[in-house]
């Protein structure tokens, strides 16, 4: 139950506030007059303060003002006598949350209360949430001690608090979208909601529904009206994973969305506003694609308006030391056992190549804590799984996926090669349906102009 101070300098109406607060449950305390009621509010915090606006030397107006100050999330209603609206409506105009008239209407002012009381409760809840995606997506949990990861947290504290577009290129596994949680989490946004999409992972029609929703009947399958993943966002920031592959036509209708913060759900003409950061993040070469014209260049600039490069892993090796150092110890905990490097792993480690970047690296540690005995990682547990160009592996430490993999993309290759390029035909070749040969080139990120 809420905890509520009443502060009326007419000791009779206090009383009367109190008991009818009381007898619904309510804690209440009470003081006598503004001074008290602000060292109270100060030291003991309230979820509700429920102020007379007349009072002798502090009026109700400096309490208002000194609990914003000192206890951000209280509540206040202010008490107002009968004609004096003026006062109340000023109240409001400084951060009171409602007023009420004396001599109240009980039913009245118990409604105003238990919403005044719901409001805080409901901004509790959501400070704890966010605080816990901070806890989650904080500095502390970008590891790296290279000037190149340095230089990126020193511009997630900058950029963060701006409402500035980003885009965030790199690597597969570089840290993209934990870049971009911090960026959330570390703006003023940050209580409002974090929303995102995989452009990839949808066909054009469904990625244009997801993104502005729908209105009923709109394509076959939308049987109910729905509100659209970037509506959802507003206030908040909306994240574009995989940038590269929205299909052209997509790319204009979110270039009118970011440009003028306004969408239209499939079907419809009401334009709806919305205000959301954009983020975008791309392991492909944008510039390259805006050449072979497969991404609109305005789009990119819209985009590219601060821009995060995450480096590969293999260029910043000193990191290699401290991210272990995490891997294992959050595997630890996960795992309830204590593991750490068996001798010669470290050195292995730092020589590999890790063309899948820390996402690679903390596979290997989970598996290698998994596999751990006697509390040591030995190299014998550390099996590379990515689909590995420029990987720096001896072929024995190869494992199975990844050799898998590697004839895979062989065989499309030369197929491909030897039907110039035609997909179709390249299918037929390999014995594939041609939305499977193009889902296996997408994952082994395999291009083909
Ligand atoms: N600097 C870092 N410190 C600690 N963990 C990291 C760091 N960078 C990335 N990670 C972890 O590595 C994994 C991969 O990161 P993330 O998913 O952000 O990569 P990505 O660039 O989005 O990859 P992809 O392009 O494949 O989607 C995540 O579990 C993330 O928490
Ligand atoms: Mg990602």
């Amino acid at each position: 139950m809420a905890r509520i101070l009443i502060v009326d300098d007419q000791d009779s109406a206090r009383t009367l506030l109190s008991e009818m607060l009381l007898a619904e449950g309510y804690e209440v305390d009470q003081a006598p007059g503004g001074e008290s009621a602000c060292t109270m509010v100060a030291s003991n915090g309230y979820d509700l303060v429920i102020t007379d606006l007349r009072m002798g030397e502090v009026g109700g107006l400096e309490v208002l003002r000194r609990t914003r100050e000192t206890s951000p999330l209280t509540e206040v209603i202010v008490m107002t006598a009968f004609g004096t609206i003026e006062d109340a409506v000023e109240a409001i105009r400084f951060g009171a949350r409602d007023f009420v008239q004396k001599p109240f209407v009980e039913d009245e002012l118990l409604i105003k209360v238990a919403r005044a009381a719901r409001t805080r409760q409901l901004q509790g809840e959501l400070r704890a949430a966010a605080s816990d995606f901070r806890e989650r997506y904080n500095f502390g949990n970008i590891i790296g001690q290279s000037a190149e990861i340095r230089d990126v947290l020193g511009r997630i504290v900058r950029i963060a608090p701006t409402d500035a577009t980003v885009l965030i290129t790199g690597e597969s596994g570089t840290g993209k979208e934990l870049v971009a949680r911090a960026i959330h989490a570390n703006s003023l946004r940050a209580e409002r909601p974090f929303v995102s999409i995989n452009c990839a992972a949808l066909t054009e029609t469904l990625l244009e529904s997801e993104l502005f929703g729908h209105v009923r009947g709109s394509f076959t399958g939308a049987v109910q009206t729905r509100k659209g993943l970037f509506e959802e966002a507003n206030g908040g920031t909306f994240f574009f994973d995989e940038i590269a592959e929205t299909p052209p036509s997509l790319q204009a209708k979110l270039l009118r969305a970011i440009q003028e913060g306004e969408i239209r759900r499939l079907g419809d003409n009401k334009p709806i506003n919305v205000d959301a950061r954009i983020i975008a993040a791309t392991n492909q070469n944008l510039r390259l694609l805006i050449e072979e014209k497969r991404f609109r260049e305005d789009l990119y600039y819209r985009l590219n308006v601060a821009r995060f490069e995450l480096p590969p892993l293999r260029e910043r090796k000193e990191d290699i030391p401290p991210i272990v150092d995490a891997f294992l110890e959050k595997y630890g905990k996960k795992m309830g056992r204590k593991a750490s490097l068996g001798p010669g792993v470290l050195e292995y480690l730092t020589g590999y190549d890790f063309p899948g970047n820390i996402r690679e690296l903390e596979n290997l540690i989970e598996q290698g804590v998994a596999l751990a005995q006697d509390g040591q990682v030995h190299l014998s547990d550390m099996v590379p799984n990515s689909n590995g160009k420029n990987s720096g592996l001896q072929p024995g430490h190869q494992s199975l996926v990844h050799l898998v993999r590697e004839v895979e993309r062989d065989a499309i290759v030369r197929a491909l090669r030897q039907v110039e390029g035609n997909k179709e035909r390249a299918a037929e070749l390999l014995g594939l349906s041609p939305t499977t040969l193009w889902r296996k080139m997408k994952r082994l990120r395999l291009e083909w102009p």
